[in-house]
């Protein structure tokens, strides 16, 4: 089949990535990047664009019929942090616009649709090491509970209107090509940058906060294999576990000082991150992922540290 892609919230972290890796396999005239803001990013640029607002349905309607997608991303959403501050934004834009594209998925007999959710769906009563699939969840965040909900609509969309919607929980996610934005996990990011840049980090959560994260070509190469899986493998429609690699600050630190051994941490007092990153598992059990579509991570803690500042050095 010749595919149409449409990729909403093309400019952020995972948008840029993803964009590529899709261009570079369908070719840059089958992908249109759209996001509510034009980029200059060369990447985003190098192919068709769409100004869009997941929250205007005319508009996505609009898009819809003059691109008659086959395939359809949907990463426009706010992540943990700014939902703290911006709640009623958070849930308006994370649920509405996942309900618009569901819409539309019916209405259009878009043959896919990728939705990303978050280990922000677990919370405190959640088992924090090797947190199962299915378990106690509730998560405490408004970006937490919007995902949540959202994962229970994608799964009704396919259960009641056969829409075939795939999703993964993502870890934390790392990569030096875009930066994150305005989440719990992005100091794992940040911290390459200023190790680079200034020799020293102050992280924003503390020493021994563990956190599921995964190196962006993992994550991009787990959406691509999860929509390329076949329709009947796939036994989980609401969203899939992804395990990635879990540690602490001081273990990133750790690593960061073997390629740079004059490299200092610090740690701020109160961060009203600390609290969300608490609520959430350690580590993650994704069994479901291995079976169903054979998902393998290949990077760990040592070669994505090396790879990161390999490749922003070059930057
Ligand atoms: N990385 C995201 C955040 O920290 C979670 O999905 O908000």
């Amino acid at each position: 089949m010749n595919e149409k892609i449409i990729v909403l919230g093309s400019n952020g972290q995972i948008g840029t990535e993803l964009v590529m890796n899709l261009r570079a396999k369908y070719g840059n005239d089958q992908v249109v990047a759209s996001d509510i803001r034009n980029s200059d990013n060369a990447v985003i640029n190098a192919g068709p664009f769409e100004l869009a607002n997941v929250l205007d349905k005319d508009n996505l309607h609009k898009l819809f019929e003059k691109h008659r997608p086959t395939q359809v991303y949907l990463l426009a959403a706010i992540l943990s942090a700014v939902g703290e501050q911006k709640p009623k934004l958070a849930w308006d834009l994370n649920m509405n616009g996942l309900i618009h594209i569901l819409d539309l998925a019916v209405e259009f007999k878009t043959a896919k649709i990728f939705w990303p959710s978050s280990i922000a769906v677990f919370g405190p009563h959640s088992p924090r090491e090797n947190t199962t699939q299915f378990c106690v969840m509730d998560p405490n965040s408004v970006y937490g509970f919007s995902k949540l909900a959202g994962e229970r609509w994608c799964e009704y969309y396919y259960t009641k209107y056969g829409v075939d919607v795939r999703s993964i929980r993502y870890p934390g996610l790392i990569g030096w090509r875009s930066e994150p934005g305005g989440g719990t996990t992005d100091y794992a990011v940040d911290i390459f940058h200023q190790a680079l840049a200034k020799g020293k980090y102050e992280s924003f959560l503390s020493a021994d906060t563990a956190l599921p994260m995964m190196y962006m070509e993992d994550a991009i190469r787990a959406t691509m294999e999860l929509m390329e899986a076949l329709a009947e493998k796939l036994t989980i429609r609401s969203s899939y576990n992804l395990g990635g690699i879990s540690f602490t600050p001081a273990q990133l630190s750790a690593e960061i000082k073997k390629h740079l051994p004059d490299f200092e941490i610090s740690y701020a007092d109160h961060d009203p991150r600390q609290a969300i990153a608490d609520s959430w598992p350690k580590s993650i059990d994704d069994t479901y992922a291995q079976n169903d579509w054979g998902w393998k991570q290949k990077f760990d803690l040592g070669s994505m540290t090396a790879d990161m500042l390999e490749n922003l050095k070059k930057q």
